[in-house]
């Protein structure tokens, strides 16, 4: 794998197969210093720059728990109110300016990123934009498929939900094509795929298939990658009461589906899985959750030249 050190992890499209399975490996040997077993200093003195433009909780949370853990420190904001941002400051000027206090930059705009990371040498993570990537997330979500089937490859996944405006739906539909795993993809009408994302997924000759019925897949599916309908990049508030509440996986789909399907979630959810689905073993989204920690602690360390 090609030195990490300084660069920029802007897309999903910035890693190969061999790259993530590396990064996958890599987070695995983390896992023990992100549940606090063992301890390490390995970015003592380091600081990460954590700027939220728009609202999170993991992210941001797992983001920060990464760098303490490994020694490091913190600062940042996560909303602009009460910044500079809210007396006209550009972006541009704020990455310049944050690049003077801190190591790395993890950012959260509604689609800045990439122009973000022009404006500093500090190597840029893009921790959301809008309804584009989340690169971090997919490997988080490519680990725990991993961590808990064995393999990626020959995987049946169904993504289910906002397929249109989700982001972290479009980062994972790219990466599991070059994984040899089966897509099926579910949302309501309206709410598809981008049709370029599919049609790159389909390129890679990885078997692709649609449908607006969540009963269609449950029985079949290894992985059920539930989302959101993500009601903030609505234009029309009509349009996203006419899907709201379109699914939700409860007890009464998964007597349907294989004993040992498991169901994702980026989060938050909303209604789309019921909690009592959160007592059955299929339910391992909050793993999921946790498993951003020993990922984003990997990814810092590669982007610092520590570690390996
Ligand atoms: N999964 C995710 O990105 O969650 P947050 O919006 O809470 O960061």
């Amino acid at each position: 794998m090609a030195s990490w050190k300084g660069r920029d992890i802007l897309s999903i499209r910035d890693f190969s197969r061999g790259d993530i399975e590396t990064i996958l490996k890599y987070a695995r040997k983390m896992a023990p210093i992100a549940e606090g077993q063992k301890s390490s200093r390995s970015l003592d003195g380091r600081i990460l720059a954590s700027l939220f433009f728009e609202p999170s909780t993991r992210t941001r949370l797992s983001f920060e728990s990464a760098i303490i853990r490994l020694g490091g420190g913190v600062l940042g904001f996560s909303s602009v109110e009460g910044t500079s941002v809210q007396k006209g400051e550009t972006l541009a000027d704020t990455v310049r300016m944050v690049e003077g206090y801190a190591d790395v930059i993890v950012l959260r705009h509604p689609g800045a990123a990439r122009l973000a990371a022009e404006f500093t040498e500090r190597p840029v993570i893009n921790a959301g934009d809008g309804a584009g990537q989340h690169p971090t997330q997919t490997l988080q979500d490519l680990y725990t498929i991993w961590d808990e089937k064995g393999k990626i490859e020959g995987q049946s996944i169904a993504l289910v939900g906002d397929l249109k405006y989700g982001r972290t739906v479009h980062s994972i539909a790219t990466a599991l094509a070059g994984f040899g795993a089966s897509l099926t993809l579910v949302s309501p009408p309206g709410l598809e795929m981008p049709w370029e994302i599919v049609e790159e997924v389909k390129a890679t000759g990885t078997p692709v298939s649609m449908t607006h019925r969540l009963e269609d897949v449950v029985p079949t599916a290894d992985v059920l990658y539930v989302t959101r309908i993500q009601k903030e990049r609505f234009p029309d508030p009509q349009e996203y009461e006419r899907v709201a509440g379109s699914y939700r996986v409860d007890l009464a789909i998964l007597r349907e589906a294989k004993k040992d399907l498991i169901v994702l979630h980026p989060l938050p959810r909303v209604t789309e899985i019921d909690p009592a689905v959160d007592r059955t073993p299929h339910a391992k989204y909050f793993r999921q959750a946790f498993n951003a920690v020993p990922v984003r602690m990997a990814l810092l360390e590669m982007l610092l030249g520590v570690g390996g």
